[in-house]
Protein backbone atom coordinates (compact mmCIF):
# COMPACT_ATOMS: atom_id res chain seq x y z
CA UNK A 1 0.00 0.00 0.00
CA UNK A 2 1.67 3.67 -1.08
CA UNK A 3 1.49 6.29 1.60
CA UNK A 4 -1.38 7.95 0.05
CA UNK A 5 -3.46 5.06 0.62
CA UNK A 6 -2.42 4.15 3.98
CA UNK A 7 -3.05 7.78 4.71
CA UNK A 8 -6.58 7.76 4.00
CA UNK A 9 -6.94 4.00 5.53
CA UNK A 10 -5.63 5.72 8.45
CA UNK A 11 -8.14 8.43 8.08
CA UNK A 12 -11.78 5.92 7.42
CA UNK A 13 -10.20 4.07 11.26
CA UNK A 14 -10.67 7.47 12.97
CA UNK A 15 -13.42 8.37 11.95
CA UNK A 16 -14.83 4.52 12.40
CA UNK A 17 -13.08 5.15 15.62
CA UNK A 18 -15.11 7.82 16.82
CA UNK A 19 -18.34 6.56 15.53
CA UNK A 20 -17.17 3.45 17.94
CA UNK A 21 -16.65 5.38 20.87
CA UNK A 22 -19.73 7.65 20.32
CA UNK A 23 -21.87 4.30 20.25
CA UNK A 24 -20.26 2.90 23.52
CA UNK A 25 -20.97 5.79 25.22
CA UNK A 26 -24.48 6.15 23.84
CA UNK A 27 -25.18 2.54 25.04
CA UNK A 28 -23.34 2.95 28.50
CA UNK A 29 -26.05 5.93 28.99
CA UNK A 30 -28.87 3.77 27.79
CA UNK A 31 -27.70 0.89 30.41
CA UNK A 32 -27.64 3.13 33.26
CA UNK A 33 -30.95 4.51 32.23
CA UNK A 34 -33.17 1.84 30.91
CA UNK A 35 -31.00 -1.43 31.67
CA UNK A 36 -32.44 -4.07 33.87
CA UNK A 37 -36.21 -2.87 33.04
CA UNK A 38 -38.58 -5.27 31.16
CA UNK A 39 -41.03 -2.78 29.80
CA UNK A 40 -40.98 -2.98 26.12
CA UNK A 41 -38.96 0.51 25.48
CA UNK A 42 -36.60 -0.25 27.94
CA UNK A 43 -35.68 -3.64 25.89
CA UNK A 44 -36.09 -1.74 22.62
CA UNK A 45 -33.97 1.39 23.38
CA UNK A 46 -31.22 -1.22 24.99
CA UNK A 47 -31.43 -3.75 21.83
CA UNK A 48 -30.84 -0.35 19.68
CA UNK A 49 -28.41 0.97 21.15
CA UNK A 50 -26.38 -2.05 20.96
CA UNK A 51 -27.10 -3.13 17.49
CA UNK A 52 -26.14 0.67 17.08
CA UNK A 53 -22.24 -0.12 18.60
CA UNK A 54 -21.91 -2.94 17.15
CA UNK A 55 -22.45 -2.07 13.79
CA UNK A 56 -20.14 0.61 14.64
CA UNK A 57 -17.97 -2.20 15.73
CA UNK A 58 -17.81 -3.73 12.37
CA UNK A 59 -17.15 -0.60 10.20
CA UNK A 60 -14.07 -0.53 12.50
CA UNK A 61 -13.20 -3.97 11.42
CA UNK A 62 -13.67 -3.12 8.27
CA UNK A 63 -11.53 0.01 7.91
CA UNK A 64 -9.05 -1.30 9.77
CA UNK A 65 -8.70 -4.72 7.67
CA UNK A 66 -9.12 -2.85 4.11
CA UNK A 67 -10.77 -4.38 1.12
CA UNK A 68 -8.31 -6.95 0.58
CA UNK A 69 -8.02 -8.63 3.97
CA UNK A 70 -11.92 -8.33 4.17
CA UNK A 71 -12.22 -11.04 1.18
CA UNK A 72 -9.32 -13.11 2.97
CA UNK A 73 -11.24 -12.52 6.22
CA UNK A 74 -14.13 -14.52 5.03
CA UNK A 75 -11.79 -17.93 3.96
CA UNK A 76 -10.91 -17.30 7.97
CA UNK A 77 -14.37 -17.50 9.35
CA UNK A 78 -14.70 -20.57 7.21
CA UNK A 79 -12.07 -22.29 8.58
CA UNK A 80 -12.80 -21.19 12.09
CA UNK A 81 -16.28 -22.46 11.72
CA UNK A 82 -15.12 -25.32 10.10
CA UNK A 83 -12.67 -26.20 13.64
CA UNK A 84 -15.37 -25.37 15.97
CA UNK A 85 -17.73 -27.93 14.79
CA UNK A 86 -14.33 -30.61 14.34
CA UNK A 87 -13.05 -29.69 17.95
CA UNK A 88 -17.31 -29.88 19.27
CA UNK A 89 -17.25 -33.34 17.56
CA UNK A 90 -13.56 -34.08 19.51
CA UNK A 91 -15.43 -33.40 22.43
CA UNK A 92 -12.84 -30.80 23.71
CA UNK A 93 -15.59 -28.62 24.82
CA UNK A 94 -16.47 -31.39 27.56
CA UNK A 95 -12.82 -32.17 28.56
CA UNK A 96 -11.90 -28.80 29.56
CA UNK A 97 -12.75 -27.92 32.97
CA UNK A 98 -15.36 -25.39 33.62
CA UNK A 99 -13.95 -23.88 36.64
CA UNK A 100 -11.43 -22.26 34.03
CA UNK A 101 -7.95 -24.08 34.86
CA UNK A 102 -6.16 -25.59 31.75
CA UNK A 103 -5.41 -28.59 30.29
CA UNK A 104 -2.59 -29.47 28.22
CA UNK A 105 -2.50 -30.82 24.29
CA UNK A 106 -0.94 -33.94 25.54
CA UNK A 107 -3.50 -34.62 28.37
CA UNK A 108 -6.19 -33.75 25.71
CA UNK A 109 -4.99 -35.88 22.92
CA UNK A 110 -4.48 -38.54 25.22
CA UNK A 111 -8.05 -38.91 26.83
CA UNK A 112 -9.56 -38.03 23.43
CA UNK A 113 -7.68 -40.21 21.90
CA UNK A 114 -6.54 -38.20 19.03
CA UNK A 115 -3.83 -36.77 17.31
CA UNK A 116 -1.97 -34.49 19.30
CA UNK A 117 -0.85 -32.65 16.32
CA UNK A 118 -4.00 -32.68 14.72
CA UNK A 119 -5.72 -31.19 17.79
CA UNK A 120 -3.09 -28.40 17.90
CA UNK A 121 -3.67 -26.91 14.66
CA UNK A 122 -7.40 -27.04 15.19
CA UNK A 123 -6.84 -25.38 18.69
CA UNK A 124 -4.55 -22.65 16.69
CA UNK A 125 -7.53 -21.27 14.33
CA UNK A 126 -10.14 -21.48 17.39
CA UNK A 127 -8.21 -20.18 20.40
CA UNK A 128 -8.23 -16.09 19.55
CA UNK A 129 -11.93 -16.32 19.47
CA UNK A 130 -13.01 -19.31 21.61
CA UNK A 131 -10.52 -20.42 24.46
CA UNK A 132 -7.99 -19.10 26.13
CA UNK A 133 -4.72 -20.46 25.65
CA UNK A 134 -2.50 -19.31 29.10
CA UNK A 135 0.73 -21.21 28.02
CA UNK A 136 1.54 -22.89 24.93
CA UNK A 137 -0.50 -25.54 24.42
CA UNK A 138 -2.51 -25.34 27.09
CA UNK A 139 -5.58 -24.73 26.83
CA UNK A 140 -8.84 -23.22 28.99
CA UNK A 141 -12.54 -22.41 28.57
CA UNK A 142 -13.66 -19.08 28.05
CA UNK A 143 -17.09 -17.67 28.32
CA UNK A 144 -17.30 -17.77 24.44
CA UNK A 145 -16.66 -21.14 24.38
CA UNK A 146 -18.62 -22.37 27.33
CA UNK A 147 -21.94 -21.09 25.85
CA UNK A 148 -21.34 -24.29 23.25
CA UNK A 149 -22.24 -26.58 26.61
CA UNK A 150 -26.14 -25.07 26.24
CA UNK A 151 -27.89 -27.84 23.65
CA UNK A 152 -29.77 -25.07 22.46
CA UNK A 153 -27.12 -22.99 21.26
CA UNK A 154 -25.22 -26.45 20.29
CA UNK A 155 -27.98 -27.47 18.40
CA UNK A 156 -28.59 -24.12 16.48
CA UNK A 157 -24.64 -23.74 15.50
CA UNK A 158 -24.48 -27.44 14.38
CA UNK A 159 -27.24 -27.21 12.51
CA UNK A 160 -26.73 -24.15 10.78
CA UNK A 161 -23.65 -25.60 9.70
CA UNK A 162 -24.56 -29.12 9.01
CA UNK A 163 -28.05 -28.31 7.17
CA UNK A 164 -27.38 -25.08 5.74
CA UNK A 165 -23.56 -23.46 5.33
CA UNK A 166 -23.61 -26.44 2.38
CA UNK A 167 -26.58 -25.03 0.76
CA UNK A 168 -25.13 -21.66 0.86
CA UNK A 169 -21.94 -22.82 -0.67
CA UNK A 170 -23.95 -24.28 -3.62
CA UNK A 171 -26.34 -21.75 -4.18
CA UNK A 172 -24.70 -20.46 -7.37
CA UNK A 173 -24.84 -23.75 -8.65
CA UNK A 174 -28.37 -23.70 -8.23
CA UNK A 175 -28.88 -21.22 -9.39
CA UNK A 176 -27.02 -21.30 -12.62
CA UNK A 177 -28.87 -24.83 -13.29
CA UNK A 178 -32.30 -23.45 -12.71
CA UNK A 179 -32.33 -20.00 -13.42
CA UNK A 180 -31.45 -16.78 -10.99
CA UNK A 181 -35.12 -16.60 -9.38
CA UNK A 182 -36.33 -17.08 -5.79
CA UNK A 183 -37.13 -20.95 -5.81
CA UNK A 184 -40.36 -22.02 -5.31
CA UNK A 185 -40.78 -25.64 -5.24
CA UNK A 186 -40.73 -27.28 -2.13
CA UNK A 187 -38.94 -30.40 -3.89
CA UNK A 188 -36.68 -28.47 -5.86
CA UNK A 189 -35.24 -25.74 -4.02
CA UNK A 190 -31.22 -25.25 -2.87
CA UNK A 191 -31.51 -27.21 0.05
CA UNK A 192 -33.36 -30.30 -1.64
CA UNK A 193 -30.64 -30.10 -4.98
CA UNK A 194 -27.83 -29.85 -2.03
CA UNK A 195 -29.12 -32.65 -0.23
CA UNK A 196 -30.06 -34.63 -2.95
CA UNK A 197 -33.06 -35.13 -0.98
CA UNK A 198 -34.93 -37.44 -4.26
CA UNK A 199 -37.99 -36.12 -3.69
CA UNK A 200 -38.44 -35.75 0.04
CA UNK A 201 -38.64 -31.74 0.92
CA UNK A 202 -36.36 -30.37 3.32
CA UNK A 203 -39.17 -31.13 6.14
CA UNK A 204 -39.34 -35.30 5.05
CA UNK A 205 -35.57 -34.83 5.06
CA UNK A 206 -34.58 -34.11 8.06
CA UNK A 207 -37.05 -36.69 9.88
CA UNK A 208 -34.70 -39.53 8.27
CA UNK A 209 -32.23 -39.84 10.88
CA UNK A 210 -34.03 -39.62 14.16
CA UNK A 211 -31.27 -38.36 16.67
CA UNK A 212 -30.14 -35.50 13.86
CA UNK A 213 -34.39 -34.26 14.35
CA UNK A 214 -34.23 -34.11 17.86
CA UNK A 215 -31.20 -31.70 17.17
CA UNK A 216 -33.02 -29.87 14.89
CA UNK A 217 -35.87 -29.40 17.26
CA UNK A 218 -34.05 -28.14 20.26
CA UNK A 219 -32.42 -25.93 17.95
CA UNK A 220 -35.96 -24.56 16.26
CA UNK A 221 -37.17 -24.22 19.93
CA UNK A 222 -33.46 -22.27 21.29
CA UNK A 223 -34.84 -19.66 18.59
CA UNK A 224 -37.89 -19.59 19.56
CA UNK A 225 -37.18 -19.16 22.99
CA UNK A 226 -34.10 -16.47 22.12
CA UNK A 227 -36.75 -14.48 20.24
CA UNK A 228 -39.76 -14.80 23.26
CA UNK A 229 -39.16 -11.37 23.89
CA UNK A 230 -40.92 -10.21 21.12
CA UNK A 231 -44.35 -11.76 21.64
CA UNK A 232 -45.67 -8.93 24.16
CA UNK A 233 -44.82 -6.30 21.42
CA UNK A 234 -49.18 -6.87 20.58
CA UNK A 235 -50.64 -5.49 23.99
CA UNK A 236 -52.66 -8.43 24.73
CA UNK A 237 -54.32 -7.87 28.09
CA UNK A 238 -55.36 -4.53 27.16
CA UNK A 239 -56.96 -5.04 23.95
CA UNK A 240 -58.90 -8.21 25.12
CA UNK A 241 -59.90 -6.29 28.29
CA UNK A 242 -62.00 -4.11 26.18
CA UNK A 243 -64.11 -6.84 25.02
CA UNK A 244 -67.20 -8.37 26.74
CA UNK A 245 -65.97 -12.20 27.64
CA UNK A 246 -67.29 -14.86 28.91
CA UNK A 247 -65.73 -18.61 30.09
CA UNK A 248 -66.78 -20.00 26.71
CA UNK A 249 -64.49 -17.10 24.72
CA UNK A 250 -62.26 -18.22 22.79
CA UNK A 251 -59.57 -15.46 23.27
CA UNK A 252 -56.37 -16.76 21.43
CA UNK A 253 -56.05 -19.53 18.75
CA UNK A 254 -51.72 -20.05 19.37
CA UNK A 255 -51.52 -21.38 15.09
CA UNK A 256 -49.11 -23.78 14.45
CA UNK A 257 -47.94 -23.03 18.05
CA UNK A 258 -45.36 -25.82 18.65
CA UNK A 259 -44.96 -27.11 22.04
CA UNK A 260 -46.46 -24.27 23.39
CA UNK A 261 -43.66 -21.98 24.48
CA UNK A 262 -45.32 -18.68 23.27
CA UNK A 263 -48.80 -20.30 24.10
CA UNK A 264 -47.71 -20.16 27.59
CA UNK A 265 -46.31 -16.55 27.70
CA UNK A 266 -49.89 -15.26 25.68
CA UNK A 267 -51.90 -16.87 28.69
CA UNK A 268 -49.97 -14.96 31.19
CA UNK A 269 -50.29 -12.02 29.27
CA UNK A 270 -54.34 -12.91 28.98
CA UNK A 271 -53.92 -13.26 32.98
CA UNK A 272 -57.73 -11.88 34.85
CA UNK A 273 -59.04 -12.01 31.38
CA UNK A 274 -61.94 -14.50 31.32
CA UNK A 275 -62.24 -17.32 28.09
CA UNK A 276 -60.18 -20.20 26.29
CA UNK A 277 -56.72 -20.15 24.91
CA UNK A 278 -55.69 -22.88 22.45
CA UNK A 279 -52.80 -24.16 21.46
CA UNK A 280 -53.01 -25.78 17.69
CA UNK A 281 -50.31 -27.96 15.76
CA UNK A 282 -49.99 -31.05 14.02
CA UNK A 283 -50.96 -34.24 16.38
CA UNK A 284 -47.37 -35.64 16.59
CA UNK A 285 -46.05 -32.26 17.82
CA UNK A 286 -48.33 -31.68 20.27
CA UNK A 287 -48.04 -35.91 21.50
CA UNK A 288 -44.37 -34.13 22.26
CA UNK A 289 -45.59 -31.96 24.93
CA UNK A 290 -43.72 -33.19 27.99
CA UNK A 291 -44.55 -30.21 30.43
CA UNK A 292 -48.06 -28.97 32.10
CA UNK A 293 -49.38 -26.56 30.33
CA UNK A 294 -52.40 -25.27 32.44
CA UNK A 295 -55.63 -23.66 30.90
CA UNK A 296 -54.32 -23.79 27.59
CA UNK A 297 -56.46 -26.70 25.55
CA UNK A 298 -54.40 -29.06 23.28
CA UNK A 299 -55.88 -29.24 19.74
CA UNK A 300 -54.37 -31.36 16.49
CA UNK A 301 -55.02 -29.39 13.29
CA UNK A 302 -53.27 -29.14 9.83
CA UNK A 303 -52.66 -25.22 9.28
CA UNK A 304 -53.62 -26.25 5.34
CA UNK A 305 -57.37 -27.15 6.46
CA UNK A 306 -60.33 -24.64 7.67
CA UNK A 307 -59.60 -23.73 10.94
CA UNK A 308 -61.96 -25.80 13.23
CA UNK A 309 -62.34 -22.92 15.82
CA UNK A 310 -65.07 -20.47 14.59
CA UNK A 311 -64.97 -16.66 15.79
CA UNK A 312 -62.03 -16.51 18.51
CA UNK A 313 -61.20 -13.12 19.33
CA UNK A 314 -57.56 -13.51 18.47
CA UNK A 315 -55.78 -16.15 15.69
CA UNK A 316 -51.70 -15.89 16.80
CA UNK A 317 -49.40 -17.23 14.12
CA UNK A 318 -46.11 -16.96 15.04
CA UNK A 319 -43.03 -18.00 13.40
CA UNK A 320 -44.87 -20.20 10.86
CA UNK A 321 -45.05 -18.26 7.90
CA UNK A 322 -41.58 -17.41 6.86
CA UNK A 323 -41.06 -21.33 6.61
CA UNK A 324 -43.54 -21.19 3.52
CA UNK A 325 -43.70 -19.60 0.05
CA UNK A 326 -45.98 -16.57 -0.89
CA UNK A 327 -48.72 -19.64 -2.31
CA UNK A 328 -48.86 -21.63 0.59
CA UNK A 329 -49.07 -18.65 3.28
CA UNK A 330 -52.21 -17.05 1.22
CA UNK A 331 -53.40 -20.78 1.65
CA UNK A 332 -52.79 -20.81 5.31
CA UNK A 333 -54.57 -17.37 5.96
CA UNK A 334 -57.70 -18.21 3.58
CA UNK A 335 -57.58 -21.42 6.55
CA UNK A 336 -57.76 -18.87 9.16
CA UNK A 337 -59.87 -16.05 7.26
CA UNK A 338 -62.87 -18.72 6.54
CA UNK A 339 -63.33 -19.28 10.11
CA UNK A 340 -63.06 -15.57 11.32
CA UNK A 341 -65.66 -13.61 12.34
CA UNK A 342 -65.97 -9.70 12.25
CA UNK A 343 -64.42 -9.46 16.31
CA UNK A 344 -62.04 -11.58 15.23
CA UNK A 345 -58.37 -10.58 14.27
CA UNK A 346 -55.33 -12.32 12.96
CA UNK A 347 -51.70 -11.68 14.75
CA UNK A 348 -48.79 -12.72 12.52
CA UNK A 349 -45.62 -12.47 14.83
CA UNK A 350 -42.63 -12.46 12.38
CA UNK A 351 -39.71 -10.76 11.65
CA UNK A 352 -41.19 -7.49 9.26
CA UNK A 353 -38.46 -6.29 7.58
CA UNK A 354 -37.49 -2.84 6.27
CA UNK A 355 -37.84 -1.44 3.03
CA UNK A 356 -34.42 -1.13 2.87
CA UNK A 357 -30.92 -1.53 5.43
CA UNK A 358 -32.00 -4.63 7.25
CA UNK A 359 -29.98 -5.93 10.25
CA UNK A 360 -27.94 -9.05 9.84
CA UNK A 361 -30.09 -11.27 11.34
CA UNK A 362 -33.03 -10.41 9.41
CA UNK A 363 -31.02 -10.78 6.13
CA UNK A 364 -29.05 -14.09 6.91
CA UNK A 365 -32.65 -15.38 8.20
CA UNK A 366 -34.16 -14.50 4.52
CA UNK A 367 -31.71 -16.28 2.91
CA UNK A 368 -31.77 -19.23 5.14
CA UNK A 369 -35.53 -19.61 4.22
CA UNK A 370 -35.59 -18.87 0.66
CA UNK A 371 -33.10 -22.28 0.28
CA UNK A 372 -36.13 -23.84 1.63
CA UNK A 373 -38.83 -21.59 -0.57
CA UNK A 374 -39.94 -19.42 2.76
CA UNK A 375 -38.92 -15.76 3.33
CA UNK A 376 -38.68 -13.03 5.74
CA UNK A 377 -41.34 -10.24 4.92
CA UNK A 378 -41.59 -6.51 4.46
CA UNK A 379 -44.34 -5.04 5.87
CA UNK A 380 -45.63 -4.73 2.31
CA UNK A 381 -45.31 -8.23 1.29
CA UNK A 382 -46.94 -8.78 4.47
CA UNK A 383 -50.09 -6.42 3.23
CA UNK A 384 -50.61 -8.40 0.01
CA UNK A 385 -50.36 -11.42 1.14
CA UNK A 386 -53.56 -10.96 3.38
CA UNK A 387 -55.01 -9.12 0.52
CA UNK A 388 -55.18 -12.22 -1.55
CA UNK A 389 -56.50 -14.29 1.47
CA UNK A 390 -59.03 -11.54 2.02
CA UNK A 391 -58.06 -10.03 4.49
CA UNK A 392 -56.53 -6.34 5.10
CA UNK A 393 -53.46 -5.28 7.05
CA UNK A 394 -54.75 -2.85 10.17
CA UNK A 395 -51.63 -2.09 11.98
CA UNK A 396 -47.56 -2.92 12.26
CA UNK A 397 -46.31 -3.42 15.91
CA UNK A 398 -43.18 -3.07 16.64
CA UNK A 399 -40.33 -1.92 18.70
CA UNK A 400 -36.86 0.06 18.61
CA UNK A 401 -33.89 -2.38 18.18
CA UNK A 402 -35.67 -5.57 16.46
CA UNK A 403 -37.64 -6.53 13.24
CA UNK A 404 -39.51 -8.67 15.51
CA UNK A 405 -43.21 -7.34 15.03
CA UNK A 406 -47.07 -8.25 14.80
CA UNK A 407 -49.04 -7.66 12.18
CA UNK A 408 -52.52 -7.48 12.64
CA UNK A 409 -55.40 -8.08 10.17
CA UNK A 410 -59.09 -7.98 9.88
CA UNK A 411 -61.52 -9.70 7.16
CA UNK A 412 -62.13 -6.96 4.39
C1 LIG B 1 -40.82 -22.52 13.77
S1 LIG B 1 -42.12 -23.42 14.49
C2 LIG B 1 -42.98 -22.14 15.38
C3 LIG B 1 -43.61 -22.67 16.63
C4 LIG B 1 -44.25 -21.60 17.51
N1 LIG B 1 -45.31 -20.91 16.84
C5 LIG B 1 -43.23 -20.62 18.05
O1 LIG B 1 -43.28 -19.45 17.72
O2 LIG B 1 -42.36 -21.06 18.81
C6 LIG B 1 -43.23 -23.78 13.14
C7 LIG B 1 -44.38 -24.64 13.56
O3 LIG B 1 -45.23 -24.89 12.44
C8 LIG B 1 -45.79 -26.17 12.64
N2 LIG B 1 -46.37 -26.70 11.39
C9 LIG B 1 -45.73 -27.05 10.26
N3 LIG B 1 -46.60 -27.52 9.35
C10 LIG B 1 -47.81 -27.49 9.95
C11 LIG B 1 -49.11 -27.85 9.51
N4 LIG B 1 -49.33 -28.33 8.28
N5 LIG B 1 -50.14 -27.67 10.36
C12 LIG B 1 -49.93 -27.16 11.61
N6 LIG B 1 -48.71 -26.80 12.08
C13 LIG B 1 -47.67 -26.97 11.25
C14 LIG B 1 -44.61 -26.98 13.10
O4 LIG B 1 -45.01 -28.20 13.70
C15 LIG B 1 -43.96 -26.01 14.08
O5 LIG B 1 -44.43 -26.20 15.38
Amino acid sequence: MDKEAALQQVAAITQALEEVTKGLKQYATVIQESGGKSDLESIGQVSQSHTDLVSGVRTLNRASRGPVDMVFAQIEAVAYTGAVRALLEMGIFEKLPLDGTGLSADVLANELRVERDLLVRLMRVAVPELFAEPEPQIYSHTPYSMVYLHPGVRGAFKLMLGEYAPVFNKLSEFFKDSGWKSPQSETNNPYTFTHQTKGLTMWEHVKLDPDYFKIWNAAMNAQGIATSFAISIFPFKTELSKMETTEETVLVVDVGGGLGHATKQVKALCEDVKGRIILQDRPEVLEDITEELPEIEKMGHDFFTPNPVKGALIYYIRRCLHDWNDENCVLILKNIACSMTRSSRLLIAEIVLPATKADVEGAWMDLTMMTFTGKERTEQQWGDLLKDAGLRLEKTYGMPGTHYGVVEAYLT
